[in-house]
């Protein structure tokens, strides 16, 4: 396919079935894959870390998508500054280093120095008329949000408050602002980013592929809630253990229900707090807990938090821990899942927590799922490969799938 040849694209998005996954070249073309980058990821608030990764003045690390690179620096203990990594001069990169503690931010090329305001220090040399309260370094547009730090690449991003106001109490209750990353992971996985994201927004392989996450959520809340809520067949059973868990969180004070969007928007978001099976208190091996409480909560209430803040973030809580995903498109058929596991900043690891048992399901439904995308991938790229019919617990598949097209043919027509 020609790059940039939108008629053949907006053919191809009228001729894609209702209840079918995506054609082949959707999972596997270079062009529109760059479309989408500009479409969907430089078009979103996304998380990229949490503010714990840079405790102190000067820390620093590099979040990097397609051919951007952008600098996120702690410039005091009240502030982060996202700048481009780009520097001002003649353009070289300026942080090599994917994290860091600098001081000052000195391009290597012919050391323009820039403080960590981005405000130009020196340039050596120029001409008399050089006024460098021009050429501070260019910001990212950016937001910490209960310590996640969010950034947009878009020339005119979304208002960030009606953006996250549906998903506010949700986060909230969790106080990830008073949270530290108890460990990270990137699992670099080989599929587009749409075949990673289709993978995760059903929970049809949830019984033959993940044991784990089978060990500890019942086969009713999988069926019904294991994408999120209004994703597969509702059940009677998971349905009146919602309600009862509900009433007696409520009168715990604590948040109940769930969102998601009714009107198609740029924002694809959902969330949902539900009850644990059979007493369980945290998404754990054995059930227990294994840090301590975290947020607003005194005492465990059983219950579990999924959110989804984009296509390309999750958080999925206990109250003593949370898990959080960011998923980074690095090519056409390549995807790197980010995942970080976050605890109350005053727990101390090997006295409160311990980060096998922390990662155990996330960690071990990861790798599956890298698995099984990549054979996806795989077969996909057949010419054999064509979409086949789609099962009734994969409708969150089904809705993102929906949500993507309409984006790209509203932003091609
Ligand atoms: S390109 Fe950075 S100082 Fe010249
Ligand atoms: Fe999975």
């Amino acid at each position: 396919m020609m790059s940039r040849d939108y008629n053949n694209i907006i053919q191809l998005i009228n001729s894609q079935k209702d209840n079918f996954p995506l054609d082949q070249l959707f999972y596997v073309d270079k062009s529109i894959y760059e479309l989408d980058l500009e479409t969907f990821f430089y078009n979103q608030w996304i998380f990229v870390g949490h503010q714990s990764r840079i405790p102190n003045k000067g820390d620093y690390f590099i979040f990097s998508i397609g051919n951007e690179s952008i600098i996120i620096i702690r410039e005091s203990e009240s502030q982060i500054n996202c700048f481009y990594n780009v520097c001002r001069h003649r353009g070289s990169q300026i942080c090599l280093e994917t994290e860091g503690n600098s001081k000052k931010l000195v391009c290597p090329y012919h050391a323009w120095t820039y403080n960590l305001d981005g405000k130009l220090k020196n340039a050596r040399m120029m001409y008399e008329d050089f006024d460098k309260k021009k050429w501070s370094l260019i910001k990212c547009n950016s937001k910490v949000f209960q310590g996640l730090i969010f950034l947009n690449f878009s020339n005119q991003p979304d208002d960030f408050n009606e953006f996250i106001k549906p998903l506010k109490p949700f986060i909230e209750l969790h106080g990830l602002k008073n949270a530290k990353i108890a460990t990270k992971k990137v699992y670099p996985t080989n599929g587009n980013w749409k075949l990673t994201l289709d993978n995760f927004h059903e929970c049809y392989h949830c019984l033959p592929s993940h044991p784990e996450y089978c060990q500890v959520h019942s086969k009713e809340y999988i069926q019904a809630y294991g994408a999120g809520n209004n994703t597969g067949p509702e059940s009677k059973v998971f349905n009146k253990k919602l309600d009862e868990w509900n009433n007696k969180t409520k009168e715990l004070g604590y948040l109940t229900g769930e969102f998601s969007e009714i009107n198609f928007s740029n924002f694809f978001r959902s969330a949902e707090r539900t009850p644990f099976d059979d007493n369980r208190l945290s998404e754990t091996k054995s059930g227990k807990p294994v840090s301590t409480l975290m947020g607003n909560f005194k005492n465990f209430d059983g219950g579990y938090t999924t959110i989804g803040t984009s296509p390309f973030n999750s958080l999925i809580m206990s109250n003593d821990f949370a898990t959080t995903f960011t998923f980074i498109p690095r090519g056409p058929m390549k995807t790197d899942v980010e995942i970080m596991w976050l605890v109350d900043e005053n727990a101390s690891e090997g006295k409160d927590y311990n980060i096998d048992e922390l990662i155990w399901m996330w960690n071990e439904t990861t790798i599956a799922d890298k698995r099984i995308i990549e054979n996806n991938q795989n077969g996909v790229l057949s010419k054999k490969y064509k979409p086949g019919p789609l099962s009734t617990m994969e409708i969150g598949l089904k809705k993102l799938k929906n949500w993507y097209l309409n984006h790209l043919k509203k932003k091609l027509t």
